[in-house]
Formats: C-alpha cells, sequence, structure tokens
C-alpha cells in the first residue's frame, strides 16, 4: 500500500488506561514513517452514524502528550451494537449501514479499531459487510482474549487493585478484620489472580475455581490460630454464590453488569467465622488513571505494528502479544479463544505454593 493513505482509528468498549498511549503511537508511525492522514472516529462506530460524521483529523502536536493520560480521547462505549441498536421506543434496529458508509465517505484505506472480543467481532462484522480494511489493537482490562499474554489495561488494572490490598492490608490489621476486594474481570479471574498474589491476599476466588464459604472459614480459623488475626480476601465479580448463581445487578439498555459477590461472602462468612468482615467493591477505579509503564509499552508496540500491518496490506488481523513479540494473527482466531484463569497454571501452583486458599 504506497502513497499517501488516510486510515481511521476508533476505540470501543470499556475504557482503559494506555488507550491514549496507543493512538498516539499509531499517529507517530502512520505520519513520521508514512505519511498518511489519520482520522480519528469519536464513540467507537457511533462517530460513523452520526451525520455529519463525528471525526477529528489527528496530528502529532495533538497527540504529543497523550502518553500517560486515562481514559480516550477520542471516546467510546460498550453499549449499542451497530446490527441490534437500540431506539427510544425500546426496540432495535440494524444501524450497519449508516457506519458502513461513514468509512467510504472519509475515503478510509483502512481501519485500526482497539477493542476486546466483543467490539472485535462487530468490527470484523462491518468489515466483512462494507469492505473495510480492518486492523485490530487488544485492549482489556479482563486480558481475557485468550490469544494474546497480555492485553492493553491489564496491567494498570493489575497495578490498581494490588496498591488496593496494600492499602486494605494496614487496616485489616490495625481492626483484626476480614477484609473482602471484589475486583473487575467480567468472566475471567486474571486481575483476582494476579493482584491476589502481589499483594499477599490470604483467600483468592476466581471463577474458574470452586470454593466453599467453609473452607474460607478454616483458612481463617486457622490464621487466627497462629495469631494471625486479619484475613485479605480478593474475589473476581463473576464468581458465583455456593450454589451457582451469578451475582448480577440490572444494567440500563437491559445489559447485566456483574456485582455483589463481594458482600455475599462477606455476609455468611461473618456468619461462619464470627470474624468482623469489610466489603471494598473496586470498581471503575481499576480502569482510570495513569497507564503503567509496561501497559505504554505495550501500547507503543502494538500501535506501531498495527500501522505496519496495513502498510504490509495484511488486513483483518490483530496484533498480539507472544513470547515477548508482536505477532499479528487473523482477527477470527484470536476473538474465537476466550482466555480464562487455568487452574493449574503457574498462577494457581504459585498461590497454592504460597498457602494461599483459592477456596477449594
Ligand atoms: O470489560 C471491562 C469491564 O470493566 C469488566 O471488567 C466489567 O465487568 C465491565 O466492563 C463493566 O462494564 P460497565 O463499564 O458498563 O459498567
Amino acid at each position: 500500500m504506497g502513497g499517501q493513505k488516510r486510515i481511521g482509528i476508533l476505540t470501543s468498549g470499556g475504557d482503559c488506561a494506555g488507550l491514549n498511549a496507543v493512538i498516539r503511537a499509531v499517529v507517530h508511525r502512520a505520519i513520521s514513517a508514512y505519511d498518511w492522514e489519520v482520522v480519528g472516529i469519536c464513540k467507537a462506530t457511533q462517530g460513523l452514524m452520526q451525520r455529519p460524521l463525528e471525526v477529528v483529523m489527528l496530528d502529532i502536536p495533538q497527540v504529543d502528550s497523550l502518553l500517560m493520560v486515562g481514559g480516550t480521547v477520542l471516546g467510546t462505549t460498550n453499549k449499542g451494537d451497530p446490527f441490534a441498536f437500540p431506539t427510544s421506543d425500546g426496540t432495535v434496529c440494524d444501524r450497519s449501514a449508516e457506519i458502513v458508509e461513514g468509512y467510504h465517505e472519509l475515503g478510509l484505506d483502512a481501519m485500526i479499531g482497539i477493542g476486546g472480543d466483543g467490539s472485535m467481532a462487530i468490527l470484523r462484522r462491518l468489515a466483512q459487510q462494507g469492505g473495510w480494511n480492518l486492523v485490530g489493537i487488544p485492549k482489556t482490562i479482563d486480558n481475557d482474549l485468550g490469544i494474546t499474554e497480555r492485553s492493553i489495561g491489564f496491567d494498570t488494572a493489575v497495578n490498581i487493585a494490588t496498591e488496593a490490598l496494600d492499602r486494605l492490608h494496614f487496616t485489616a490489621t490495625s481492626h483484626s478484620r476480614v477484609m473482602i476486594l471484589e475486583v473487575m474481570g467480567r468472566d475471567a479471574g486474571h486481575i483476582a489472580m494476579s493482584a491476589g498474589i502481589a499483594g499477599g491476599a490470604d483467600v483468592i476466588l476466581i471463577p474458574e475455581i470452586p470454593y466453599s464459604i467453609e473452607r474460607i472459614c478454616e483458612k481463617i480459623r486457622q490464621r487466627q490460630v497462629r495469631g494471625q488475626n486479619f484475613c485479605l480476601i480478593v474475589v473476581a465479580e463473576s464468581v458465583k454464590t455456593e450454589t451457582g448463581e451469578p451475582v448480577t445487578k440490572l444494567e440500563c439498555l437491559g445489559q447485566k453488569r456483574y456485582g455483589g459477590i463481594g458482600q455475599y461472602l462477606a455476609d455468611r462468612i461473618s456468619a461462619g467465622s464470627n470474624a468482623e468482615t469489610r466489603v471494598t467493591v473496586l470498581g471503575h477505579v481499576q480502569r482510570g488513571g495513569v497507564p503503567s509503564p509496561l501497559d505504554r509499552l505495550i501500547a507503543a508496540a502494538f500501535g506501531v505494528a498495527a500501522v505496519d500491518l496495513i502498510a504490509e496490506g495484511k488486513f483483518d488481523h490483530i496484533v498480539t502479544w507472544q513470547n515477548r513479540q508482536v505477532v499479528s494473527v487473523p482477527i477470527l482466531e484470536a476473538i474465537s479463544q476466550y482466555g480464562t484463569v487455568d487452574p493449574d497454571g503457574t498462577l494457581a501452583k504459585t498461590a497454592r505454593g504460597l498457602g494461599i486458599c483459592l477456596g477449594s
């Protein structure tokens, strides 16, 4: 793909730290190496649905100070699937044609989509419908795209959850309390497992490993016998009740969100162990703020590699992190591998090796 080109870039799905760092990397590479134009699409695909189109031309001076800025300057959404777009009367309609057309109205030669598995599936469908040249970059604090060892945003989320455990540690010891930290992660326990080990948790509960309240209470009692009158528990939001029900709250547009497993456990643990128990739900704090150096590094590597893929004409691919290298794989392959925590993997073995209770 030689000559002057015009590429689009959008961020889709939940925000996370490192999105602006990747936008910056894409703009730098596209302009300084290839002299292309870069069009930022606002609010994920919704910027292409609006008329006039909601877009912004991106230049190097504009993105230069974005490296450490949280969120995404382009805006994003994790609602509003264009193939079943919610309308004011509560029904849904297919608005994909307007989005597809928006790409062509802008005269784009390619599109870089930054998103998780759900966003990638939607973008790929749009690309196929409209003949777009799509390249993907993975981001999600959940780190649940199985094909890549790391997605942008995960490391920062783990840092934040670890810091929360460090802070809770002091108050747990001071008051001899059981402190439960509920973390995000959707259907995977990556944040809980990594932050739990790094933050010195005594109990780590993840959806991939079944647990019993009795086992947790036993752990608390064992610690008390040893004079350790506090206990730090980290639980992933998608851990189910003991009887297997997910703990969710209903959000707008009928979309369910996890939330509440921490309080569910607290009620049962305080009844079963007599320990004074408190709950902290970390929530969206895990998504915001300054990206960690590792997230900046991965964002930079992914941004450069994605632009280079366009230069090579290698579309319908997503960049991934494998064995310390950026490797591109077909998007379809990437979105068909949901990555959960291996209950017998290194991190689970490490946790067990440290005497951390995984609930079973
Ligand atoms: O996928 C990222 C994530 O933060 C999940 O960990 C969480 O379950 C969900 O998004 C929360 O979504 P919302 O921002 O819509 O509340």
